[in-house]
């Protein structure tokens, strides 16, 4: 076995879907022979955003379920969740002290999320939202004009027949950062004042998860590239302060780093609702495929078409054989079928590759134990770890119950 340590993870905030499997579960799937591979159902993540605390049980549990129904065998792996292994948290808190605040604020996915999240609070009228959001927008307007006043005092100050390359130097730098600053501000704006600190942190949460157990691979989708890049700031920072304890993680790129959803437009998610369960039915692919967004040129069925630009042929591309792809794609050119026949080849594939899967969920849903054991075998090996590297961190931070030991009595 290849020594080196895999480590990934998948929220638990909704079912899990094509994208997911494409752009990560397969691979860890494949992973799972040659190394030591852990995989972690994020609870503690999943809470970062609004959840019902009543249904979050059960959908870790479908969670864990579906992923061990993808092809995960915890004969070859170590699968568990989260919060079952409290030291991701006190791991987190350690590594805020670490993290720089710019760091976190470059992060895309928190200004998405908090976006969308105050979004949905506006879009269901939700009392005192929209005058908290109003409130933060004229705060921040405020700050952001400020800031511009700022700005320009700087600029006036540049004389345009000066030769000091060290004060220009200095002016536009200076002027740099209050731009960076006040487009941060205004970029992330109204969301960001409503978003919790949870969310904002969540990136240290997920560098914990993977340095718990120093890792070395993270294979992942695309939009976890930034989150990594953020672990292995951290990793540096940690060991630059407290000595080398962590190992500087490498993301495994996906083959399908980014799938597009059924609106053909943005990355396929649980929360857009534009997304193929792993688990739906052959009926619920099909009537979800016959509404996907094809090549927008394709009116009537005789119109010629463009594969190369329709998101329908590019999932074709992981479901179905060469030669019938090619078939599609000359009758699509040629205008000789139409998008109705292209997505029903497509649901059949689909429906080839999902139907064992299906087969092992049902499986699984009637012998719960398969599931349950197998997640707390994975808790009592992560435990030790992870105890393990607390060990560690705590010495070399001067925390824990352990810092006495030398002062004698
Ligand atoms: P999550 O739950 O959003 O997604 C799980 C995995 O699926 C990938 N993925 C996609 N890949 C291609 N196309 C898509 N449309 C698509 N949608 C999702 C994601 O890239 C991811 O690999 N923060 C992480 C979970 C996490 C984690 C970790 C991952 C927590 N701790 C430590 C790695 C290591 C997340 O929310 O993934």
């Amino acid at each position: 076995m290849n020594s080196e340590r895999v480590f990934s993870g998948i929220q638990p905030s909704g079912e899990i879907h094509i994208g997911n499997y494409l752009g990560a579960v397969k691979r860890w799937v494949e992973l799972c022979d040659d190394h030591d591979a852990i995989y972690c159902v994020v609870d503690d993540h999943a809470i970062t955003v609004e959840y019902d605390p009543s249904r979050l049980p059960a959908m870790t549990f479908d969670a864990s379920l579906a992923t061990m129904a993808c092809g995960l065998d915890p004969e070859k792996c170590t699968i568990f969740v989260q919060s079952h292994v409290p030291e991701h948290t006190e791991l987190t808190w350690l590594f805020n002290t670490v993290t720089p605040l710019g760091s976190l604020f470059r992060m895309t996915q928190f200004k998405d999320k908090a976006r969308n999240a105050l979004q949905r609070k506006l879009t269901r009228k939700e009392g005192g939202a929209m005058k908290t959001a109003i409130h933060n927008l004229k705060t921040l307007g405020g700050e952001a004009l400020e800031g511009l006043d700022e700005l320009k005092k700087d600029l006036d100050s540049l004389d345009p027949d000066t030769r000091d390359d060290v004060a220009i130097g200095e002016t536009v730098a200076r002027m740099n950062d209050r731009m960076g600053n006040i487009m941060q501000r205004l970029q992330v704006g109204l969301g960001v004042a409503e978003a919790s600190t949870a969310l904002f942190g969540y990136p240290v949460l997920q560098a914990a998860d993977i340095l718990l157990y120093k890792a070395t691979l993270v294979p992942v989708g695309e939009d976890q590239e930034q989150h990594l890049e953020l672990c292995r700031e951290v990793a540096q920072r940690f060991n630059k302060k407290f000595g080398e304890v962590f190992p500087v993680a490498r993301r495994i790129k996906s083959e399908a780093p980014r799938i597009l959803g059924l609106d053909g437009k943005s990355k396929m998610s649980k929360s857009l609702g534009n997304h193929i369960g792993m688990l739906d039915s052959t009926e619920e692919i099909t009537a979800k495929l016959k509404n996907a967004y094809t090549d927008p040129q394709r009116i009537r069925r005789s119109d010629p078409g463009r594969p190369e630009i329709c998101n329908v042929f590019s999932i074709h591309g992981f479901f179905t054989e060469p030669d019938v792809r090619d078939e599609l794609a000359q009758g699509c050119r040629k205008g000789t079928i139409g998008c109705f026949d292209c997505k029903k080849v497509l649901a059949q594939s689909m429906d080839a590759e999902l139907a064992p899967i299906r087969d092992r969920a049902d499986h699984l849903r009637r012998h719960k134990g398969l599931v349950i054991d197998a997640l707390d075998a994975g808790r009592q090996r992560c435990s030790d770890i992870a105890s393990q590297t607390m060990e560690e961190v705590r010495e070399v931070m001067g925390v824990g119950h352990g810092v006495f030991a030398g002062l004698g009595k």
